[in-house]
């Protein structure tokens, strides 16, 4: 729900001064794709690390309208049960909030025979179309309609077959959606040009672990072999750490710390972003699941970055690491190659001092180094948003970041966990 709470920042002016530890929590795009693969198992499954965010709150409530019974326990545990699942039709408010609702159709169509849905919503960061759920489904041997604006899919009466998907285009939500439809349909389904990311080769992992089949998850290719409904082992399943969170607070401590350990993270999940901090200056440091990180007494050195599915650097942390070059020396290219609307936090960045010039929707040139002063700012998505707290934190003087709502779907209470290490940071109503 939009509270219209803001997020009050002091800046530090360019000094480095953060210290002290920050816990990483669990991941939302693995959270939301946990919930949905509860509608594979015969019995309720526990799940465990969960972040207290609004996406996950969202999903949850998607999960109950289906008939499905959610438990939430102490520190972030959630038992799901899906034994008594009847419905198949997707809220349509709650789904428009929510790209992830879009996984809930792999599972539903393959376990019920049939699923409808709306487009999902999600950030806006570009069309972020669904053409390749809908062939995915087709190949699968489904009928799809589209009535009034909802998509209509309806398995065969055998329920789904497996069949031979070719992604056009590396999707993590395409992935995860056939992998887990996958795993109730007749036969093999094979999938190829797969998303990579660590999230999808850890669900894989969980649900093998259940008595699903599947080979090849963290690689472009996965075979999927059908089987039965999963049981939930021993313990469930824990989500996780946030790489995209544990990547957030490293380029905030590259960019201000004096000695700041992140911990409870992967710290492979970011060896891209660790690899482009190191070259450009900053001295950062792992053992086991922390990273330490310190900023640089001078001004890093500019370095060009170019968004790509995982293992390269990913989209999500685009936006922060742009701030991050606003303060080194010299030009960067930023070249985010997989959504064309997500660089349009970039003006903000200018009115607060920063010299950013767009070639075209996907390019841009920061040249820094360059102070930033503290603006009113709204917050487009939540990627940025959280870029918007850490170009705030270093700027001289104070902020207002409206529309927190956008970063609560993501992060849960960062504003304390900033607090904690030093960022003047406090929330309003
Ligand atoms: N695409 C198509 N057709 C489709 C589906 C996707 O052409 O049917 C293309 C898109 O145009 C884009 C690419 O495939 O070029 C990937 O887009 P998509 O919208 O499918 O991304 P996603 O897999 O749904 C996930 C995360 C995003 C993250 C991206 C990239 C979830 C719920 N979302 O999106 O996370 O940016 O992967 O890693 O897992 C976020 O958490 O803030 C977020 C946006």
């Amino acid at each position: 729900m939009e509270t219209g709470e803001r997020f009050v920042i002091e800046g530090l002016a360019g000094k480095k001064t953060l210290r002290g530890t920050i816990a990483v929590h669990g991941a939302k795009n693995s959270a939301l794709k946990a919930m949905a693969a509860a509608v594979l198992f015969k019995n309720s499954l526990t799940l465990s690390n969960i972040p207290d965010i609004e996406d996950v709150r969202h999903m949850a409530d998607l999960l109950e309208h289906l008939s499905i019974s959610i438990a939430r326990g102490a520190a972030g545990s959630m038992t799901i049960d899906t034994r008594f699942v009847s419905k198949t039709d997707l809220t349509a408010d709650i789904s428009k909030r929510l790209r992830a609702s879009i996984v809930l159709a792999g599972p539903l169509l393959a376990r019920l025979g049939h699923v409808s849905f709306p487009h999902p919503g999600g950030c806006v960061i570009g069309a972020r179309p669904i053409d390749m759920f809908l062939e995915g489904f087709k190949k699968m041997g489904a009928a799809v309609r589209v009535k009034e604006k909802t998509y209509v899919v309806r398995a065969p009466k055998r329920g789904l077959k497996g069949a031979a998907l070719f992604f056009r285009q590396q999707s993590v939500t395409a992935t995860e959606t056939f992998m887990m439809a996958g795993v109730l349909a007749r036969g093999t389904t094979i999938l190829k040009n797969a998303a990579m990311e660590p999230e999808i080769a850890h669900l894989a992992l969980f649900l093998n672990r259940s008595g699903a089949r599947i080979i090849g998850a963290g690689t472009s290719t996965i075979i999927v072999k059908g089987s039965a409904l999963l049981s939930a082992p021993r313990g469930g399943y824990a989500i996780v750490p946030d790489r995209l969170e544990a990547g957030s607070f490293l380029i905030l401590g590259a960019l201000a710390a004096r000695d700041l350990l992140i911990t409870h993270c992967v710290p492979e999940h970011v060896a891209s972003l660790i690899e482009t901090l190191s070259y450009a200056g900053v001295s950062i440091s792992v053992t086991g699941n922390t990273i330490r990180v310190r900023a640089p007494k001078s001004a890093p050195r500019a370095v060009d970055v170019k968004t790509h599915e995982y293992p390269g650097f990913p989209t999500d942390l685009q936006a922060p690491m742009t701030v991050f070059l606003t303060q080194a020396n010299g030009e960067s290219m930023v070249f985010e190659t997989i959504f064309e609307g997500r660089l349009n936090y970039v003006e903000e960045l200018n009115r607060m001092g920063a010299d950013i010039r767009t070639m075209d929707p996907h390019r841009v040139i920061v040249r820094g180094k360059t102070p930033l002063r503290g603006r009113e700012l709204e917050s487009p998505d939540l990627r940025a948003g959280l870029a918007f707290v850490i170009a705030a934190a270093i700027a001289s003087g104070r902020s207002v970041i409206h529309t927190v709502y956008n970063i609560d779907r993501g992060y849960e209470k960062v504003e304390e966990r900033l607090r904690n290490i030093g960022v003047k940071i406090s929330r309003m109503a």
